[in-house]
């Protein structure tokens, strides 16, 4: 089928990675509906896509069904920062596994191809560094970060037995660590918080001694590797990695922020969250060998875009 004729919906299309890949999609030509409640994502991340004839906003929460005609899904609602998914943790396993659900079962009822957004988080706090898809993960089942780890896993679970039992056209990636323009200011995730607290000339808030890793993928390259996955052959279902391998340990990340913000800004230490991964690092071998895919943007040029960013943001 030709990109133009293509209807692509986008659930969490407003949020951070959805308002980016929206931009892709519409600029290769395809129609696009993309649904969003607004809980964490804004009108404003979609605003210069609305007078675009092939871009469709519409409210709605992934918890109620859903019946449009589409050829491909791609399944981004959820919270994605602790600060978000804990503010309602009921509903957030609601929005991965019901959304999981009626998001399956319009794509069953039109034979769509659908993609799920999963998360490195299924892996929990990890045994094994870095982290092949073959991993089962170490995750703790009632902590605070539960919802949001075991929601993302049943969502996985649902994908592949739709698979299994009805044949469904299913591709799931497994998201690390990304950012860019267009994070939320607010929503504690580390690059974010790290910027705003500089622009603002507050101190830095390192959790723990600083010594925790974590790795950073810049969102063109993430949103690349999504749409390699949704073109890839039938049959790739995946769960296949896509981050970015290069490592930190936050007070490296805490000293690029503070260079490429020019702020004068002190780190100061807080204790760990509970659950907090010690390490997480994508192993992105499959990625490359079935996508042809691997992250480009060094995180010191991602930086500087995501500073331009939040600098407007903040002047505004
Ligand atoms: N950014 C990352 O580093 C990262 C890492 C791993 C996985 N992911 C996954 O990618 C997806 C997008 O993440 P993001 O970083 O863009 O976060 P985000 O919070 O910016 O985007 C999520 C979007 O989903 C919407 N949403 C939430 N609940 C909904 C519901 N019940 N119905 C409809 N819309 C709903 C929000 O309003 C928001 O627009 C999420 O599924 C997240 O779990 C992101």
């Amino acid at each position: 089928m030709a990109q133009l004729d293509r209807k692509t919906l986008v659930t969490g299309g407003a949020g951070f990675l959805g308002s980016h890949l929206c931009d892709r999609l519409v600029g290769r030509g395809e129609d696009v509906l993309c649904i969003d409640n607004f809980f964490t994502g804004t009108k404003r991340n979609v605003a210069h896509l609305v007078p675009n004839p092939r871009f469709e906003l519409m409210r709605h929460d992934v918890t109620f069904p859903l019946y449009v005609e589409v050829d491909r899904i791609f399944n981004l609602a959820c919270p994605a920062s602790p600060v978000h998914y804990q503010f309602d943790p009921v509903q957030t396993t609601k929005t991965s596994v019901h959304g999981a659900i009626n998001m399956l079962g319009l794509a069953k009822r039109v034979k769509a191809r659908i993609l799920q957004a999963s998360t490195s988080e299924v892996y929990g706090d990890p045994e094994v560094h870095p982290q092949p898809e073959s991993y089962w993960g170490r995750v703790n089942c009632i902590g605070p970060r539960s919802c949001y780890d075991e929601g993302k896993r049943c969502a996985e679970t649902l994908f592949f037995d739709y698979q299994r039992q009805h044949d469904l056209d299913i591709k799931v990636i497994r998201i690390f660590n990304t950012y860019g323009p267009r994070m939320h200011p607010n929503d504690g995730r580390v690059v974010s918080n790290f910027i705003v607290q500089a622009l603002r000339g507050e101190d830095v808030t390192i959790f723990g001694d600083g010594s925790q890793t974590r790795s950073f993928c810049y969102v063109d390259d993430l949103i690349e590797g999504m749409l390699r996955m949704m073109d890839s052959d039938k049959g790739l279902y995946g769960p296949v990695n896509l981050g970015n391998p290069g490592e930190f340990t936050m007070i490296e990340l805490a000293e690029k922020v503070l260079r490429s913000t020019g702020s004068k800004s002190r780190l100061v230490r807080k204790p760990l969250p509970q659950d907090d991964p010690r390490q997480r690092k994508p192993d992105i071998a499959l990625a490359g060998s079935k996508l042809g895919w691997e992250p480009k943007v060094s995180l010191d040029d991602g930086l500087k875009e995501t500073v331009a960013y939040f600098r407007k943001l903040l002047a505004s």
